[in-house]
């Protein structure tokens, strides 16, 4: 006759099957939860992913050659600002821009690396500039009457300072702009070129 050890047998406490079922729902609604955050976080990335990718955000915008651009903006050439509107940038061909303020008539098929990507949120309180004005070849904030020239130099209004911009960089002749990185424009008092005053000449804006 065999004899059980002392404690063989049914223990008590609570059931192990209870137990068991306990921690697999448990379990079971964590993997769902989890399932589901998944999904979200991959939605909202695939969602976002085209707006950074091509616009503002993204460290390696690529604009296309000073063809491409002109393609798209024939004016370019003769110095009028391509707008990028997605990263929303005034990308300025300098010369072609020198040359219009100047009124020489001179166009620059490829300015090389002589651009200006310049960002279109007004430094004051982040209206949208609009496009070069035609009659002071400024860029002329409609909200407070801020303006800047061709370059983002302030030359009157309220801004603090000259219009934002972006680095960039020449790769196999394609343009590529740093839209990840806003730069603060240049101090009030730059003067690049264009020194004209502003009660000297006529504007779009009051
Ligand atoms: S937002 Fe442009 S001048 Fe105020």
């Amino acid at each position: 006759m065999t004899t059980q050890p002392s404690g063989w047998g049914e223990q008590p406490g609570p059931p192990v099957r209870e137990i068991s079922r306990r921690g697999f729902l448990r379990r079971a609604v964590g993997v769902g939860v989890g399932l589901l955050t998944l999904q979200f976080l991959g939605g909202t990335i695939l969602f976002l992913w085209p707006n950074i990718k091509g616009g503002l955000g993204d460290p390696n915008l690529a604009l296309g050659t000073a063809a491409d651009i002109a393609g798209q903006q024939p004016e370019w050439v003769r110095g009028l600002p391509f707008i990028y509107n997605k990263a929303r940038l005034f990308v300025v061909n300098v010369p072609a821009a020198k040359a219009r303020v100047d009124g020489t008539g001179e166009e620059f098929d490829d300015p090389g690396d002589e651009i200006v990507a310049l960002y279109r949120k007004c430094p004051h309180l982040g209206c949208n500039v609009p496009q070069l004005c035609d009659r002071s070849m400024w860029f002329e904030c409609l909200c407070h009457g801020s303006k800047y020239t061709v370059l983002g130099e302030k030359r009157a209004g309220p801004a603090p300072r000259g219009m934002d911009r972006f680095a960039h960089r020449i790769e196999e002749g394609v343009y590529i702009v740093d839209t990840s990185v806003r730069i603060d424009g240049p101090p009030i008092g730059t003067e690049t070129f264009d020194n004209r005053r502003n009660e000297d000449i006529p504007h779009c804006a009051g």
